[in-house]
């Protein structure tokens, strides 16, 4: 079953009927105005921090579903007929309504066509300014005049959002709203820097804040009083809940269309009045929509593929970098699942989503690394959770323009020590700096001095340091890594037992930081982390072998986790990819390993995190044991793992086996099979239900999943291997063997590579020549002159 198709030209994803079993969504907002929306206009915005500056609400989790939202309706002046220009929340017959939804780059249009009206409606973000555009053109095909009225809805939030759901003394009592000349406003009493207004091109015909008063006693947004009464009863009061409703009555004559304009933001009256008379010249809001589809355009053509996978060059040249930037953008606090009860950065999350976008959005990028080193404490470990406005108050390079959005920060509260540290959170950003320095040649960056969040500053370079002697330090009787918190597995709560997956990372890193210290001429230190970089490797190979496979662990008592003895958990994904990333495994180990991958943990729907999943709690694994078989990290296919394995089976040349991997978890690829997987077709998501579980197939939880950015990561920089590297790009593919050719557009420090890669021979790895500009090379491709086009020929054999 399907209810939608990708329209890549257009670099949308048309939703043909909006009766989704849930809601796809999808992010307006570059910036720091953000709207999370579905298929239906539920959903909610809010600027910066959607825990603590809120500014329309929503009900997660709760029937009906997706409500409220950003609606707009129409009615029928003549008959009082009313319907919604997206399908919820009135809900007319899909046999007699026609709806059409468009969700594309930091946009959705939503088209209505019914009973000869048609309706669109475009919601997006302007670039640069804090405000949501509802642009609206409405078009009688009837051959009788038509009398209509339009009416908006939204429900304004505290901006608080813990308030908002639990201190209705406060809520109720210290917002109000009022209305004048167009313009809704919604303050509070005690703070004016976190007013919202509402307005529009139009006068209103009649008005209501109270959102009681616009819906009506026992009613809901489907059938407001106002809308069968046809007009608003001008409401608006201080205390209570505020909505923001503008009614307007119009006439359309027989094929005549009129187009309106209305806005959500962020600011008090004046700032409404500016921008309604900005927004009310439409050339204005096409210009703004313009700049924003260039906006992604020029992201876009950074890297743009052609090669004979369609599913794939969909994903890789739209959706997988639009959710990659998604998550470094708004990290993972806002969405239909994380509904802004927590803002900030989950330190590991951040710090891989940095991995991915660096070449699209370098700025964003170093902003994010920036806000992690100020994370990081003096001993080298990473605060696991922690909002980057604590410390952002006092840098000169992040903007911190809303001293009032997050309250001032007390460091005992934030600091706990070792005993709340996860094991992994650090080490991810020793590649997320290094590759951002690849990318844009910033070497300046590893001598900026950044603060420590406990006490001190030091280097970039110096913090790196830090992180790699914490985890040298932090070991097991047998010379691997801690698990303490948690590792990469959140549920994986080992405390003194060991992690093999840590010091898989801690290889990778150190590995990483060596090539970079080499570079920089640091000698010292390539010879310190060499030593301690082979030591990590005996002490692996010595203790984590277990025959066919990796082990996943030790317990403190010294069981083995992920081990042939076990019953449960006896394979798990991200200690076996991990030894193969990290260059610990030799190639027969890392061969056999990642076959039994394939063994016990492929299925049709991507790779299992773990199998069989566990039935009994064991606390000295952790919570894993105690999550349902099959759900989230007890042996679902968590999706934020997989393409591991791709990047690990590309790096063994086994193009073949990746892409088989590839092609199970690809969202593109489940488009007709929805009565299964349920969720957005063009979104990867957390985790799919295991095989252990009745409803095996069924993705959850889409957008911020850290497996958007490692899934463009493992496709662009190992299935086709283009990946920069300090000296110059690297073209290193491993393909499908039945592919003949394909093509890479990529730009790197300011020049443009078109990059034409033949199989001849249709091998999976290895390259015979290269030709730039037809010339021909051996290794790299050196830094051409900025703004120069270059062609490179690449023959595989
Ligand atoms: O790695 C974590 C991530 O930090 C948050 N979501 C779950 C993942 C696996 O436990």
């Amino acid at each position: 079953m399907k209810y939608g198709y990708f329209d890549n030209k257009n670099r949308e994803y048309v939703i043909e009927r909006p009766d989704i079993p849930v809601s796809w969504t999808n992010y307006l907002g570059t910036k720091d105005f953000c709207t999370v929306i579905s298929q239906n206009a539920g959903g909610y915005s809010f600027y910066k921090s959607a825990e603590h500056h809120r500014i329309t609400r929503f009900r997660a989790n709760a029937i009906p579903l997706d409500r409220p939202g950003h609606y707009l309706y129409l009615r029928d002046e003549d008959d009082g007929n009313y319907w919604s220009i997206s399908w919820q929340p009135v809900a007319k017959d899909l046999d007699k309504a026609d709806y059409k939804v468009r969700h594309g780059l930091s946009y959705s249009k939503f088209k209505c066509n019914y009973q000869q009206i048609e309706a669109e409606k475009n919601i997006f973000i302007p670039l640069d300014d804090d405000l949501e555009i509802w642009d609206l053109k409405i078009k009688n095909n009837d051959d009788l005049n038509r009398q209509l009225s339009l009416f908006s809805y939204l429900e304004f939030s505290f901006h608080e959002i813990e308030i908002d759901n639990q201190n209705f003394q406060m809520s109720l009592y210290s917002a109000g709203s009022s209305y004048q000349n167009g313009i809704i406003e919604y303050d509070f009493y005690y703070d004016p820097r976190k007013y919202h207004y509402f307005t529009a091109n139009f006068e209103a015909d009649s008005y209501d804040c109270i959102r009681d008063q616009f819906i009506g006693s026992y009613r809901d947004e489907s059938n407001p009083i106002a809308l069968e009464r046809g007009v608003c009863s001008n409401s608006s009061k201080k205390g209570g809940n505020h909505c923001a409703s503008l009614n307007k009555k119009f006439n359309l004559a027989p094929g005549e269309e009129k187009r309106f304009v209305l806005i959500l933001g962020v600011g008090g009256r004046e700032k409404a009045k500016a921008m309604r008379k900005k927004y009310s010249n439409f050339q204005n809001v096409d210009n703004e929509f313009a700049r924003l589809n260039s906006y992604w355009d020029e992201k876009l053509s950074n890297f743009q593929c052609k090669t004979p996978h369609q599913d794939l060059n969909t994903m890789i040249n739209t959706w997988n970098l639009y959710q990659a930037e998604t998550c470094v953008v708004w990290s993972r606090f806002a969405s239909f699942v994380e509904v802004g009860g927590r803002t900030g950065l989950g330190y590991r999350d951040t710090a891989q989503d940095s991995l991915a976008v660096a070449h699209t959005n370098p700025d964003k990028t170093k902003e994010r690394l920036i806000q992690l080193l100020r994370g990081q404490t003096s001993g080298g470990y990473g605060l696991h959770l922690f909002d980057p406005d604590w410390f952002d108050r006092d840098s000169e390079e992040i903007e911190f323009e809303s001293p009032t959005v997050v309250p001032e920060p007390d460091l005992d509260d934030l600091i706990h020590g070792i005993k709340d540290t996860c094991s992994d959170d650090a080490l991810w950003l020793v590649a997320s700096v290094c590759n951002y320095v690849k990318e844009t040649n910033d070497l300046e960056f590893f001598e900026k001095v950044i603060t420590y969040a406990d006490q001190g500053e030091d280097t970039v370079y110096e913090h790196l340091k830090k992180i790699l002697d914490f985890s040298a330090v932090q070991i097991g009787i047998t010379g691997i890594c801690k698990g303490l918190r948690a590792d990469w597995n959140d549920c994986l709560n080992l405390g003194g037992g060991e992690s093999a997956m840590v010091s898989f990372l801690h290889h990778w890193a150190l590995e990483i930081f060596i090539e970079t210290a080499n570079f920089l001429n640091r000698d010292q230190d390539v010879e310190k982390y060499s030593e301690i970089a082979k030591q990590v490797k005996k002490s692996c190979e010595e203790n984590l072998w277990d025959g066919g496979w990796y082990l996943r662990g030790i317990t403190g008592s010294g069981n083995k986790i992920g081990s042939k003895e076990n019953k449960e958990g006896k394979v798990h994904l991200e200690s076996n990819t991990w030894a193969v990333i990290s260059g610990v495994a030799s190639k027969k180990r890392a061969r056999k390993a990642m076959d039994s991958v394939n063994e016990y943990l492929y299925s049709e729907y991507g790779l299992h995190l773990n199998a069989p999943s566990y039935t009994e709690p064991d606390d000295e694994i952790g919570f894993v044991t105690r999550v349902y078989p099959g759900i989230k990290e007890n042996g679902s296919i968590f999706s934020h793992p997989n393409p591991w394995a791709w990047i690990a089976e590309a790096k063994l040349g086994r193009g073949n086996r990746a892409m088989k991997f590839y092609n199970a978890l690809l969202p593109a690829a489940q488009n007709d099979q929805i009565e299964i997987r349920e969720a957005e077709p063009y979104s990867y998501c957390q985790f799919i239900m295991g095989k252990d579980h009745e409803e095996f197939g069924r993705a959850r939880h889409p957008w911020l999943t850290g497996s958007s950015g490692w899934a463009y990561t493992a496709v662009t920089k190992w299935i086709l291997g283009v990946r920069s590297d300090y000296q110059g790009l690297i073209i290193d593919p491993c393909i499908p063997s039945e592919w003949d050719s394909f093509e890479v557009k990529r730009k790197w420090r300011g020049a443009e590579y078109n990059i034409k890669v033949t199989n001849p021979d249709n091998i999976e790895k290895g390259v015979k020549e290269i030709l730039l500009n037809g010339i021909e090379i051996a290794g790299v491709i050196p830094q051409q002159e900025e703004g120069s086009v270059n062609e490179v020929k690449v023959k595989m054999g």
